[in-house]
């Protein structure tokens, strides 16, 4: 028995070294705070055009999201043309000058994000990487490009069928995937470019254990969001358990922010913006940022709330405990402070409260009500409040 289980662990570890590994020295000085920006699938989808765009990053300049944080302006799916003889892909009607937009979002000391695939075709359908990624990552860089989505899309297919073909070979989809990544970030830092690289294969395989690895910075760890409760509740409130993989420069993704598109109510958004910031994940707003409401604008903006997401420790948050719909989560910030997000997913109103020593701040110098900015005090140790249905109570709590 013994000597089976040390063959096994031999196996398992030869193949874990035959693994491709990103000998990236660029990818991990990338990213070192989660990426924060506006990315156009969310609102725009399929009918983005390069106007939506230059209105998208004047936006963030004239609301006051770039001085917030909101840097990256990102492009995703459908701004592709075709190939030329020559295999250098073009840009289709709605976007005729890349080169310029990315002078233009850089000219507003913002920065440039762009979508592509490592199958053939991207999710939408439009021409991708596959057999072009030193090609394509050449292009990016000569627009200014500092950031790419890189979506597994028709290369799933690929993976899938290669795998049907050679059942025998176990982790050959898996090796597939690994490699197609790998392939990307080589092309991207030999452009000498430094390129932040975003997975989004939707959490396939654990990505968390490996997206680091194979040069990712970030990794989508669940399929879409969409502007409802019920779905940004879901992937937010499942990311329970991943919190040890991420760290400066390679980040867990629950996927972009649906804040200010209109079908949740203000306190669903600010648990959505509270959950995420809980979870150090990328800030990436997905709305019309040239319609933005007062309100809006106070939930994406609120500097607390983003100072927790962006903490310089780089520990993402995890659950403390869940009684039926109230959940408890904190996260660990610098200076021995941490922050408390009390979570009610009822509907009704609900008090809720936590004991400062299971946070592990014995004597907090402050308390404070991170939406309204409000200081709080503890009774026998115990920090309370009312939560709204769908709400969160959101706490700091210093040394
Ligand atoms: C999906 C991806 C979305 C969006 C879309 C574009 O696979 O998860 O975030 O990029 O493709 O077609």
């Amino acid at each position: 028995m013994r000597f089976v289980a040390v063959v096994m662990m031999m196996v398992s570890f030869g193949m874990a070294a035959q693994m491709p590994v990103a000998h990236s020295t660029i990818a991990p000085t990338l990213a070192q705070t989660p990426p924060m920006g506006w990315n156009s699938w969310n609102h725009f989808a399929g009918k983005v055009t390069q106007q939506d765009v230059m209105a998208a990053a004047d936006a963030l300049v004239k609301s006051g999201m770039r001085d917030a944080g909101y840097v990256y302006v990102n492009i995703d799916d459908t701004w592709e043309g075709e190939r030329d003889a020559s295999g250098v892909l073009h840009t289709n009607a709605k976007f005729p000058d890349m080169k310029a937009l990315g002078d233009y979002i850089h000219a507003r000391g913002l920065k440039f994000g762009i979508y592509s695939s490592p199958g053939p075709l991207t999710c939408a359908k439009f021409a991708a990487s596959y057999g072009h990624e030193q090609q394509d990552a050449d292009l990016y860089a000569s627009w200014g490009v500092d950031y790419l989505k890189y979506d597994l899309c028709s290369y799933g297919k690929m993976m899938r069928d290669a795998q049907a073909e050679h059942p025998e070979d176990t982790e050959l989809a898996n090796r597939m995937m690994r490699e197609s990544y790998v392939k990307m970030r080589e092309a991207l830092d030999h452009t000498g470019r430094p390129i932040v690289l975003s997975l989004c294969q939707y959490g396939l395989d654990d990505v968390w254990t490996w997206g680091a690895a194979v040069g990712g910075n970030l990794w989508r760890t669940t399929g879409d969001i969409n502007d409802s409760y019920s779905r940004m509740s879901t992937i937010g409130f499942g990311q329970a358990g991943l919190a040890k993989y991420a760290g400066p420069g390679h980040w867990n993704d629950p996927d972009m922010l649906e804040v200010g598109n209109g079908k949740m109510s203000a306190e669903e958004y600010r648990t959505h913006m509270s959950l995420w910031a809980l979870l150090a994940a990328p800030l990436i707003a997905g709305n019309d940022l040239s319609q933005m409401t007062d309100e809006t604008k106070g939930i994406l903006m609120n500097r607390a709330v983003i100072a927790i997401d962006q903490d310089a420790l780089g520990r993402q948050g995890d659950r403390v405990r869940a009684e039926g719909p109230k959940e408890v989560w904190s996260k660990p910030l610098s200076g021995g402070a941490v922050a408390v997000g009390l979570f009610n997913r009822g509907e009704d109103a609900a008090t809720m409260s936590f004991e400062l020593k299971e946070v592990g701040v014995k004597k907090p110098h402050e308390i404070l009500n991170v939406w309204t900015g409000e200081k709080m005090e503890a009774k026998d140790g115990k920090v309370m409040g009312v939560v709204p249905r769908h709400g969160v109570l959101l706490v700091r709590v210093t040394p």
